[in-house]
């Protein structure tokens, strides 16, 4: 019998496609000391009483207490990590004046190294407590304070990646908060990828360097072209913006004569790595280039309901192929919580579907086949983020990584409204997601460590 590292007791809750989710009841989680799934064993399984024999009463050796269920830890594919600072205010106007009135100025305070580590630490620790075990991260334009998130992700046992920002254009970007020049934007960021890289040998559950051109408005040709070199050359993963807003996306269609999505693609910026944030604006063509190249979108549907002007056809964009994951979007969303952006993920595209102006007639109000179910918006979070970053990663399987949340329904002060013991666990399940709070998740597991308990 192989040695494991942990040996976890209990009933899980996974995708096991995007329609539909897996229940392991009573199972056992064996983890190696890798922090990998070596292996899940059924009640039934030969192995079953074997293995409960060896570990059970040992000091590594977990069983759920009634009540508590294992969740994939989520994945947060667009996180502007400085802008936790504002996270709650100035929703209230348009994205271009949100950005200039509220986020470069905020975002230029990160040149201070103690103001960036302060906010740091808090929101790593926050995302970690509301069950992101995974967070790719928007940091600033500043190089030391990026490798500083990315320090303090390693630390923290979060899985990062973490994206120097580039803000190149003199022209678009205000003098107080841009790169100096675009030569040494890209000098910066060749100098982050090699400091991230460096810090990744001794972190366990992985981070990495991420290539980040904030979005087209904000960045030359030559920095694209650069940065779509860059990402080649040290084989990263990218993130920008794209297609968000009426302005954004027409803005680029202005200057190129074509969608974000094509632009990107010219300057080598779309890959399998790729995860582009919001996309609302996306065509059928540009979505057949992201499937064709592997590009993932970050769905940010809080975000999305203030600065998109639009809810994005999420279920039609599945249909055709392309990867899809969950993104916060902090601060233009203004909740840490994936599960908060899962339900506004489902409710958003209730309301597309049926179409919110109530002075039509109810046949023309909305778009057909536009909404997606709770497991759909659960497999977004987890599974659909894992698959975005090309990472195993997102689903409680084999050879997957042990990244979990532990729920507790049963928490005194918060009880789950389950009265029946023998409930249907899709019920349950479905009462976790739309009922869980921070205070229910008792413990959080990255790459087969503790990271996090209450
Ligand atoms: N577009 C460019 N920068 C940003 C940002 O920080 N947040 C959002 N939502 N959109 C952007
Ligand atoms: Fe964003």
């Amino acid at each position: 019998m192989s040695e494991y590292t942990h040996l976890f007791l209990g009933t899980a809750f996974t995708s096991k496609s995007p329609q539909e989710i897996h229940i392991l009841k009573d199972h056992l989680f064996c983890i190696n000391v890798d922090g990998m799934i070596a292996n899940i064993v059924a009640p039934e399984d030969a192995d079953y009483q074997p293995l409960l024999a060896v570990y059970q009463g040992k000091d590594n050796f977990h069983q759920l207490a009634d009540g508590q269920y294992f969740l994939p830890g989520f994945v947060d594919l667009h996180v502007h990590a400085p802008q936790w600072a504002q996270s709650g205010t100035a929703l209230d106007i348009p994205l271009y004046d949100w950005l200039n009135t509220y986020t470069f100025p905020l975002e230029s305070k990160f040149a201070d190294l103690e103001f960036a580590k302060k906010v740091y630490d808090d929101v790593v620790s926050t995302l970690l407590a509301n069950g992101t075990t995974t967070a790719l991260y928007f940091a600033t334009v500043h190089k030391e304070a990026s490798v500083l998130l990315a320090q303090i992700c390693a630390d923290k046992g979060q899985r990062g990646l973490v994206g120097k920002v580039v803000m190149d254009d003199a022209e678009q970007n205000p003098e107080f908060y841009r790169d100096a020049d675009t030569q040494s934007a890209l000098a910066d960021t060749e100098d982050f990828i090699l400091a991230v890289k460096e810090l990744a040998k001794s972190a366990k559950q992985g981070i990495y360097p991420v290539v980040t051109p904030r979005f087209i408005p904000s960045c030359t040709d030559d920095a694209l072209q650069g940065l779509g070199e860059l990402a080649a050359k040290y084989d990263t993963h990218i993130q920008s913006h794209c297609s968000e807003s009426d302005w954004a996306h027409g803005y680029v269609k202005d200057r190129f004569n074509k969608n974000d999505a094509y632009a990107l693609n010219d300057f080598g910026l779309l890959s399998d790595k790729s995860v582009m944030a919001h996309c609302n604006f996306l065509d059928d063509q540009d979505a057949d280039l992201f499937a064709k190249t592997g590009t993932a979108v970050a769905h940010c549907p809080i975000s999305n309901a203030y600065f998109a002007n639009s809810v994005i056809p999420v279920a039609h964009l599945h249909d055709k192929g392309v990867e899809i994951g969950l993104g916060s979007d902090i601060s233009g969303g203004f909740s840490p919580s994936l599960f908060d952006n899962i339900r506004q993920a489902v409710m958003s595209s209730r309301m597309l579907e049926d179409g919110v102006n109530p002075a039509l007639p109810a046949g023309e109000r909305g778009l057909p086949n536009s909404r997606i179910t709770v497991n759909q918006a659960f497999y977004l979070a987890t599974a659909g983020g894992g698959e975005s970053l090309s990472l195993p990663i997102g689903r409680i399987g084999e050879n997957y990584a042990w990244d979990v949340q532990i729920i507790d329904t049963k928490l005194p002060a918060a009880k789950l409204p389950i009265y029946d013991e023998n409930e249907d666990l899709n019920d349950i399940f479905q009462k976790i997601m739309y009922l869980v709070s921070p205070e229910h998740i008792r413990e959080v597991w990255v790459q087969g460590d503790k990271v996090h308990s209450r």
